[in-house]
């Protein structure tokens, strides 16, 4: 039943017309497309929003978002508007084909003195950035010695504070393996579960809007942007690939999430290396003559 301090807002869900103009906004900045007639889907998130900022309807609140100095408002709409949803070893397949094909070579480039950059791009609260550190942990005892790094960057603020206190409910980390989880987990009292520091040394996590300019200077040798992708249009897809191609180094892996594919069309020189998987022809004469299945 309704309280007498309770606005109207809090009682209905945005109008087409307000839902458009939210939905402009959330695209022009984040390039997230919302799909017609999710308008109970912003109001339960968005109406929080309004609530906090003591706002009475939702045309103020696009005023704001729409103003100059509502650049930190907008921050907190794109995070109540994306779906964060990720867990540890999501997608399994890539992980196996990390530890049997991409990153015995790049182990062997670590050792000889060179440096590894991976990057979890849309990475949410660092379930997947900690899972490619898990695999690569298991790989190398080493590991604490080599030039390799992990990248975790997402436009959401908090799940990229989230991810750098590594802390999970148990219920999270109960879809690592057993054996990883004790060794790569200490238990909190209240029965959270954290990353050791061994690896969250290896991470660092910034927040990033992809369709904004990436201040990183040296390539990557393996990208994982997964499920990420899904909420953006084709065009913005596909200049993302071609960004991607620019930021990896010859031979680099690109691993993108189930329902997502890169068009293998010659708009970019990427080759299916798996499922969702791609990769960059090795830089030399040889180039192109490597099959990668
Ligand atoms: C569904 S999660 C996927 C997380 C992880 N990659 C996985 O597959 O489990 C999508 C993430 O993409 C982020 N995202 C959405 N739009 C983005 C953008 N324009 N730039 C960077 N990250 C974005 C969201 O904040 C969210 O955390």
């Amino acid at each position: 039943m309704s309280t007498p301090t309770q606005t109207s807002t809090e009682q209905r869900a945005p109008s087409e017309a307000e839902l458009h103009e939210i939905a402009k906004i959330l695209h022009d900045h984040a390039g997230i497309v919302i799909a017609p007639g999710k308008g109970s889907m912003v109001q339960s998130r968005l109406g929080k929003r309004l609530r906090a900022l003591g706002l009475p309807n939702y045309e103020s609140y696009i005023a704001l978002v729409s103003s100059e100095s509502g650049a930190d408002e907008r921050r907190q709409m794109v995070s109540a508007l994306t779906t964060n949803v990720t867990h540890f070893f999501r997608e399994n397949h890539h992980f196996d084909l990390l530890r049997k094909a991409a990153l015995p070579t790049l182990l062997e480039r670590a050792r000889a003195g060179g440096r590894v950059r991976i990057w979890s791009a849309g990475s949410s609260n660092g379930q997947e950035a900690y899972s490619i550190a898990m695999t690569l942990a298991e790989l190398a005892t080493d590991l604490a010695r080599l030039d390799i790094r992990i990248l975790a960057t997402d436009i959401d603020p908090k799940m990229i504070e989230h991810g750098m206190h590594g802390l999970y409910e148990a219920a999270q980390a109960d879809a690592v393996p057993e054996t990883l989880r004790r060794k790569y987990f200490t238990e909190e009292p209240g029965g959270q579960m954290r990353i050791v520091p061994a690896l969250r040394k290896l991470l660092v996590f910034k927040e990033l809007n992809l369709h904004e300019t990436w201040p990183m200077k040296g390539r990557f040798d393996i990208i994982f942007c997964r499920n990420v992708v899904i909420y953006f249009d084709p065009e913005a897809q596909l200049r993302l690939w071609s960004r991607f191609e620019s930021a990896l180094s010859p031979g680099g892996w690109l691993f993108v999430g189930h329902s997502e594919r890169v068009p293998l069309s010659g708009r970019t020189r990427f080759v299916s290396a798996g499922i969702t998987t791609y990769r960059l022809p090795e830089a030399g004469p040889k180039a192109g003559d490597q099959k990668w299945h």
